[in-house]
């Protein structure tokens, strides 16, 4: 058993309500696989609590932090110095904490390429245009990592137009709100909303006129293969599904808080899988690895 020592460091995530988080076992199964001194806490902390909160873990000698719903403007808004994706996205999800100074980046964007380059090898943004349906958080952070990496063209489809008008008005650059996908020319299609989400009503979209080399990304990771994955297969697409976009988002922090580049492989997903798989009332969690395993 893995037991804190004086020196252990700490981090952890702070949300409101954060109980539904994966990272305490994310990160923590890092932890536990390098056989580090840390540890990893789930830190839930209501809205008006959360700036007093973060500069108390600073004062406490925490490494850092990443942040969840609903902080990650207010994250933003105390730094003292931002990363440039994360004045683009106009929201932080990682706080490091440096010399007493808090620093924040959002990750978001990182883990979404980089589980498109792992899940289509040789993606590539600047193969084409891309379409992401939905104007979130999470696609605001995508949307500004997508146009960074080279994306020629970005078009965005959401309920409420007013909210994707905001994002592309705030990015900039090559962004089109539009009421209905133009598939026939994308190589890109990212679902960045909740529907397909267990417990919403699924997304209903015909992928008939993508072209054949298109890759379908689904931000929503329970379930793992959704409808839209499902038909994006059966249509012979490449297809790119949720769970990638979360683990490989989380690597950027430990690596800041714990020094060590962790990876993301088979393991990982199997053990963050059967985790989620017990929260639906499976019969037991996951265990993590062995020290240094
Ligand atoms: N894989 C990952 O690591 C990761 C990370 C972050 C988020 N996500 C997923 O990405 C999705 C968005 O997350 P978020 O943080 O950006 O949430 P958010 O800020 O609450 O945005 C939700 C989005 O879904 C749309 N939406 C919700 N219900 C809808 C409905 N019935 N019909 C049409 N559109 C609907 C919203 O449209 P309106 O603007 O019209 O309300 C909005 O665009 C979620 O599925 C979340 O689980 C995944």
């Amino acid at each position: 058993m893995r037991t804190l020592t004086g020196k252990s460091r700490l981090a952890g995530i702070l949300g409101w309500p954060v109980s539904h988080s994966r990272s305490p076992r994310l990160q923590g199964f890092w932890l536990a696989r390098h056989g580090i001194d840390g540890g990893y806490l789930p830190l839930p902390v209501r809205p008006d609590r959360f700036e007093g909160a973060v500069r108390a873990l600073a004062d406490l000698g925490f490494a850092g932090a990443n942040v969840t719903i609903p902080h990650k403007e207010a994250a933003f808004a105390l730094c003292d110095e931002v990363s440039a994706v994360a004045r683009r996205a106009g929201s932080v999800n990682t706080l490091v904490f440096r010399e007493g100074r808090i620093h924040g980046t959002s990750t978001d964007g990182f883990g979404c390429l980089e589980s498109l380059r792992e899940q289509a090898p040789g993606w590539r943004a600047e193969a084409g245009p891309a379409v992401i349906l939905g104007a979130g958080g999470a696609v605001r952070a995508v949307a500004a990592a997508l146009l960074d990496a080279g994306c020629p063209r970005l078009t965005l489809v959401n309920r409420t137009a007013a909210r994707a008008e905001q994002i592309a008005c705030d990015l900039g650059g090559p962004v089109e709100v539009a009421t209905a996908p133009p598939l026939a020319e994308a190589a890109l299609l990212i679902n960045g909303t909740s529907l397909g989400m267990q417990g919403e009503p699924p997304l209903e979209i015909d992928l008939a006129p993508l072209p054949d080399h298109a890759v379908v990304q689904d931000m929503v990771y329970a379930p793992l293969e959704t409808r839209l994955l499902a038909a994006a297969r059966a249509r012979g697409l490449r297809a790119v599904d949720g769970l990638g976009m979360l683990l490989h988002q989380a690597r950027p922090g430990f690596e800041a808080w714990f020094g060590v580049a962790p990876q993301v492989d088979a393991e990982l997903r199997d053990f963050v899988l059967a985790d989620l798989a017990a929260d639906r009332g499976a019969p037991q969690a996951a265990t993590p690895p062995r020290s240094g395993a």
